[in-house]
């Protein structure tokens, strides 16, 4: 009986042992499998290539953001939209240690006042790379897009950001996640799966800080509300932003017009930053064209579940 005991308590003892090690191993940089969550139907975006990031903060997943290690910018950050409340955070901005280091801790960390080791400024942007550059620092997940406040602060990571002109970044590019935040916070009634993501330049020469981060030409954003209130169908149109939506935001006035047209009539603030927004299938074929193959932003193009 006892040597059943002990043994009993030595698996255990063992098992729990084995446990730590496993979440201790789960590693947030190369793989989405623990947070396919942010996914709709667990399916990650098809065609775009990169390093996937599962972006811890405070020990708990928030987003997930496929990251090019060439590029020190993400392509696209995946996350589920709830509705917000209170003022946005101040800005602590964060760095991923694990694409420095795969030993490193998983959360997102500040940057340290001091000096900072050349393992991560190596690795990815840091703070210098935006100062003075003419760009800010665009968010692909918005911290508009949650409700708690972690979720917030975990959007401050710059794996999670991009360079933005001015004009887009506080111009249309805003207006579109104000509509998004107010579509979505009145009439989706599941939820929604936010994908927003970047468009390079075809000749791959706009970089900021020498060659250290790449400039997007276009942002791009597209949502999956696969369950929506459609008794409002008759009121409102909403037969073209549900189940799926999607746009496409200029980054560059000198961009020519063929994917986005500029308004004329534009302040000067956000002349030539315009959003153009289309259906998800558009925004696709635009995205094939650039990229040379196929891409996938959802799953059954989000009507795979009724
Ligand atoms: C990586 O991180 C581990 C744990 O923090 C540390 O022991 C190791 O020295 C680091 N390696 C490099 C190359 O910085
Ligand atoms: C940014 O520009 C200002 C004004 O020209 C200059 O004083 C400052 O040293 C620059 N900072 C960096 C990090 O280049
Ligand atoms: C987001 O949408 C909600 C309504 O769902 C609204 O109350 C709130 O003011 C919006 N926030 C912003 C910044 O537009
Ligand atoms: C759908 O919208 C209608 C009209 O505003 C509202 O009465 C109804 O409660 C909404 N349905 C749900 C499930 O929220
Ligand atoms: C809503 O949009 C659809 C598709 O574009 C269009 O056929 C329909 O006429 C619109 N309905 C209203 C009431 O505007
Ligand atoms: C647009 O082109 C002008 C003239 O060539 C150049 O000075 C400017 O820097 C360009 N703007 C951007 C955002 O590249």
């Amino acid at each position: 009986m006892l040597t059943r005991m002990a043994y009993l308590h030595a698996v255990g003892l063992a098992l729990l042992a084995l446990g730590g090690w496993l979440s201790l191993c789960a590693a947030d940089v190369g793989d989405f499998a623990p947070c396919l969550n942010f996914f709709y139907r667990s399916w990650p975006p098809k065609g775009l290539s990169g390093t996937p990031i599962c972006q811890r903060y405070g020990n708990q997943y928030h987003f997930a953001s496929l990251y090019s290690r060439p590029r020190r910018s993400p392509r696209f950050s995946a996350y589920m939209f709830s509705p917000p409340e209170g003022k946005r955070p101040p800005a602590n901005w964060m760095f991923e240690p694990q694409l420095a280091n795969t030993t490193a801790d998983g959360n997102m960390t500040p940057f340290p006042l001091g000096e900072l080791d050349p393992n991560v400024v190596n690795s990815q942007a840091v703070q210098l790379d935006y100062t003075n550059s003419s760009y800010t620092r665009g968010h692909l997940n918005p911290s508009l897009h949650h409700r708690t406040q972690e979720d917030r602060l975990s959007t401050f990571t710059l794996t999670n950001v991009v360079p933005q002109k001015f004009g887009s970044n506080n111009g249309p590019w805003e207006t579109l996640e104000n509509q998004v935040n107010h579509t979505l916070g009145s009439y989706c009634l599941g939820v929604a799966y936010v994908v927003t993501g970047v468009i390079p330049y075809l000749d791959n020469k706009h970089w900021i800080k020498g060659h250290r981060v790449a400039v997007p030409e276009y942002m791009w954003s597209a949502y999956c509300c696969p369950k929506y209130n459609k008794s409002l169908l008759n009121k409102v149109n909403l037969s073209k932003v549900f189940p799926t939506y999607a746009a496409i935001g200029r980054n560059d006035p000198n961009s020519t017009e063929e994917i986005v047209p500029i308004d004329k009539s534009s302040h000067k603030w956000f002349w030539g930053y315009d959003v153009r927004r289309m259906p998800l299938d558009t925004l696709e074929m635009y995205l094939k064209e650039r990229f040379g193959t196929v891409i996938s932003v959802f799953y059954e193009q989000c009507s795979g579940v009724k």
